[in-house]
């Protein structure tokens, strides 16, 4: 039985050697174009960042507003010249945004390429940021240090998961607000994929216990997964994680439906009535958006 500083280890290494690319697989830089080729594009150029991002931005959609991107999600106005902490950076597509609105950006992620993407990205577009390499279960800021926290698509890959959440509790300041998308286990999407097309249809249950399923399937490469994806229940949100704070609310997010939609059958998703579209988002979203104060 690994211990938890091994498993902190492989999880840090895994997404080094598979950064977040929104390429076709976490860790490619090969993406298709509008015409139907694929471009090959070098990880930490300029190039690679543009054409990440708009596919990052392309799976967000009904996210965006005319405030930018993720307006509905983010109150960027609220927070110019403030300080706003994001846990999980990835490649900093998210906190180049807050630094372009003006916030004082501090972004810290676990694993070294996405720190060093990061910082490559903030000179690139000439923005300024305190980024770091640091662990989201042992923040090293003091208590009260933020005006807003967020994490996207991060905590369930952390092996404690409420202790994460804790530290984001601990270092904004009382009253702020905290944002946070984990996974989300009662998903129909999530059941429909990984536990019954992955885990029943190709029998993948007979091999794999709950936690492998989902870190090979939500979130991994297809053939190895990753060390740890563990999606949450909304009761899971209530009760335990997000106990100590305020205003707890939990929103769906989802990111993918009109896609797969449109995978299934042609356009399908596009030409869903919204109010079709927007019953089978709360239903089958993947993920789910948690605000909170502390
Ligand atoms: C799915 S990616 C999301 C990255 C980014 N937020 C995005 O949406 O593109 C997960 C990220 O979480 C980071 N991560 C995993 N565990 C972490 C932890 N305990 N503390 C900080 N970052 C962590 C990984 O290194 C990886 O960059």
């Amino acid at each position: 039985m690994e211990n938890q500083a091994d498993i902190k280890q492989s999880i840090r290494e895994w997404w080094a050697s598979y950064p977040m690319t929104y390429g076709s697989e976490h860790g490619v830089t090969t993406y298709l174009k509008e015409d139907g080729t694929n471009v090959q594009v070098e990880i930490g150029s300029r190039e690679f960042f543009e054409t990440a991002d708009k596919t990052f931005y392309g799976w967000n959609e009904s996210k965006h507003n005319e405030k930018g991107y993720f307006g509905k999600i983010f109150n960027y106005d609220k927070y110019v010249g403030k300080s706003v902490l994001e846990v999980g950076c990835g490649m900093g597509c998210m906190a180049m945004n807050w630094a372009n609105h003006g916030a004082r950006v501090t972004a810290v992620d676990l694993n070294p390429v996405a720190v060093s993407m990061t910082k490559k990205r903030f000179e690139i577009f000439d923005l300024d940021g305190d980024i770091r390499e640091a662990d989201g279960e042992r923040l090293p800021f003091e208590d009260n240090a933020f005006d807003y926290a967020y994490s996207w698509g991060v905590l369930h890959h952390s092996p404690n998961t409420k202790q994460s959440v804790a530290e984001l509790y601990r270092v904004v300041r009382p009253g702020a607000s905290v944002g946070v998308m984990l996974y989300h286990r009662r998903s129909l999407m999530y059941r429909f994929l990984t536990e019954y097309v992955d885990g029943y249809v190709n029998m993948e249950s007979q091999f794999l216990n709950p936690l492998e399923l989902a870190s090979r399937y939500a979130d991994g490469d297809r053939r190895e997964g990753n060390p740890h994806t563990w999606p949450v229940t909304k009761q899971e949100v209530y009760t335990r994680l997000f106990a100590q704070f305020r205003n707890v609310r939990i929103d769906m997010l989802g990111t993918e439906v009109e896609l797969i939609l449109n995978q299934w059958a042609r356009n399908l998703g596009t030409n869903l009535p919204r109010p079709l579209l927007d019953a089978c988002i709360r239903r089958w979203g993947w993920s789910l958006w948690i605000t909170a104060e502390k």
